[in-house]
């Protein structure tokens, strides 16, 4: 983490002070800000307050911001705060450059365009975050009671409903948003957290971190979420209502922490951190940006089930909209939810699980076959996906594996699956030929029988059945491929009803 050494672009979204684009004329002239003016003096000492807030609405266009002051109530009457709008906290995490990251920029853009009359409050705590981690961590709590004040403030002097209010914070500024959460005099509406820091957060108690009871809605991003030498980047623990873990929440697709040692190589260990890490906000901004291409996410115990392919359901709240437009569903315990991804925006998939039933007359053990698909639908056919393959494969039993694809290809009409390898048949042969028909000949000699593949698309939540198409050729080994096509008139199917609702 100290080789934090990232490449930025500069933002000038540091700036403070007041725009002298507003004038006078209209503070005195709008009624409602008169009010603002009478009511600013709720005797409170506002002064010690280090942290600036910068309000970005549509009305500064050109990217200018106006900064906000606690107490001052002309600085919402030049900044143009509307207060029967939405209103944004957006609170950045620590750093080692003292500089505003990029990704604010593009949140604050996102935002603007999909809410035009959003109140967008960024958080400036630079100087405090640009610390020594262990400092940087210290003070979010503080900065967090300051971001308090002005929005308890905010809510005396212009009755903005807190309901109204959405802080969404990456890395340390999740955990800043969480302690906000907890000193503001009434509940505000929605936390996000993107991925939430982990070091001297992961393992602490409710009151010291980012969780449920900072807001009526705390949803959770993990993109990072990876122990090594016991300390993960982002927090591992589900920390809201609604903790989502996309690509299991370690490594993301296109970051390319697997290559960590050519990374650290070539000096690039922060730049590869920093993908996966930043990945959250990127998620985010996404599902703003992109409704069309809403990302849905699904409820399961743990990635190694949801790899399987087996928490591809909707049913009661099981399935969410990742990002912006989440369901709020609140549940006693935080509940995880899984999704894979693309490695770029957007970054909707769409799943689906294969039930397959094994016929074999082995036990199927260390077996590491590398399966494919193709799917054929009515508005397209997939490229060729592979097949996850779980840890256990059962022989004789139905065996469930996921199958992701990076384009709608409508309803399903047919399947291809090809077992990739060199043709068992061949080695064989050359086997007996060596060896003699003696020989230990099943090692690595594996042939399977499949009649039907069960699908389940989890975009659509329709079940589909087919069966393999030439009914005198249902075996399989390496190097072969299979059809399967809708089962036709004389092969049982099972009639379970749909999971459409
Ligand atoms: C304030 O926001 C509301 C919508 O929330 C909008 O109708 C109104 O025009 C906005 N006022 C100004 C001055 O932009
Ligand atoms: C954290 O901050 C508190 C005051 O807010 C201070 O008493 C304490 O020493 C700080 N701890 C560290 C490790 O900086
Ligand atoms: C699977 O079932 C077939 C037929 O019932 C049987 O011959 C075979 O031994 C079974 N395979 C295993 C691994 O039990
Ligand atoms: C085949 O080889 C495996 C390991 O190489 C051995 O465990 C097994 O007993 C052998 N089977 C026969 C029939 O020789
Ligand atoms: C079906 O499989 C059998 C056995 O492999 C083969 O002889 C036959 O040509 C196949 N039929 C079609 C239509 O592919
Ligand atoms: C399956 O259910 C549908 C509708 O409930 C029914 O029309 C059809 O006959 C059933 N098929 C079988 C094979 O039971």
């Amino acid at each position: 983490m100290t080789s934090f050494t990232l490449c930025l672009s500069l933002l000038s979204l540091l700036s403070t002070g007041f725009s002298e684009r507003h004038s006078k004329d209209a503070v005195t002239s709008d009624k409602s800000a008169q009010d603002v003016m009478h009511k600013e003096n709720i005797g409170w000492d506002y002064s010690n307050i280090q942290t600036k807030f910068n309000l970005q609405s549509s009305k500064h266009t050109e990217e200018k911001d106006c900064g906000i002051i606690a107490g001052v109530g002309e600085s919402l009457v030049k900044c143009n705060f509307n207060m029967t709008s939405k209103t944004f906290v957006i609170i950045h995490g620590w750093t080692t450059t003292g500089l505003m990251e990029s990704w604010m920029s593009g949140m604050v853009k996102a935002l603007k365009k999909q809410e035009v009359h959003a109140n967008i409050i960024v958080v400036n705590w630079l100087e405090r975050a640009h610390q020594l981690y262990t400092v940087a961590a210290n003070n979010s709590e503080v900065v967090g009671r300051e971001v308090a004040m002005l929005v308890d403030w905010l809510q005396k002097v212009t009755d903005i409903p807190l309901q109204k209010v959405h802080m969404i914070g990456y890395s340390l500024g999740a955990h800043v948003a969480g302690f906000a959460g907890k000193a503001t005099q009434n509940k505000i509406g929605r936390i996000t957290g993107l991925d939430p820091a982990g070091p001297l957060f992961e393992g602490t108690a409710p009151d010291n971190r980012l969780s449920p009871d900072d807001a009526d809605f705390v949803d959770v991003l993990h993109t990072f979420a990876y122990g090594t030498l016991g300390v993960s980047i982002g927090i591992e623990q589900p920390v809201g209502h609604i903790d989502v873990y996309p690509n299991g929440g370690s490594f993301q697709p296109g970051c390319g922490l697997h290559d960590v040692f050519n990374a650290l190589a070539y000096g690039t260990i922060g730049d590869v951190v920093y993908c996966e890490h930043e990945r959250s906000v990127h998620l985010f901004v996404d599902s703003i940006l992109n409704q069309d291409k809403q990302s849905l996410m699904y409820r399961c115990p743990d990635t190694k089930t949801f790899e399987k392919g087996m928490c591809l359901s909707c049913r009661r709240n099981r399935c969410n909209k990742l990002g912006y437009n989440i369901n709020k569903i609140r549940s006693k315990r935080s509940s995880r939810m899984y999704l894979k991804t693309r490695a770029d925006m957007p970054f909707k998939v769409f799943h689906y699980q294969l039930k397959i039933h094994l016929f074999s007359s082995e036990e199927i053990q260390d077996w590491n076959p590398k399966l494919y698909v193709n799917l054929y639908g009515t508005s397209g056919d997939s490229k060729k996906a592979s097949i996850e393959m779980p840890e256990q494969v059962a022989a004789n039993r139905t065996n469930s594996f996921l199958v992701y694809l990076e384009d709608d290809i409508g309803d399903l009409l047919g399947i291809k699956l090809i077992w990739e390898g060199s043709s068992s048949s061949w080695s064989l042969w050359f086997k007996r030929l060596w060896y003699g028909s003696s020989s230990n000949e099943t090692e690595d000699f594996k042939e399977l029988e499949i009649r039907k593949i069960r699908v389940k698309s989890g975009e659509m939540q329709k079940k589909y059945t087919f069966c393999a198409t030439n009914r005198s050729a249902m075996k399989m080994s390496p190097g072969s491929e299979m059809m399967f096509t809708k089962c036709l008139d004389g092969w049982p199917i099972k009639n379970k009803t749909s999971l459409h609702s």
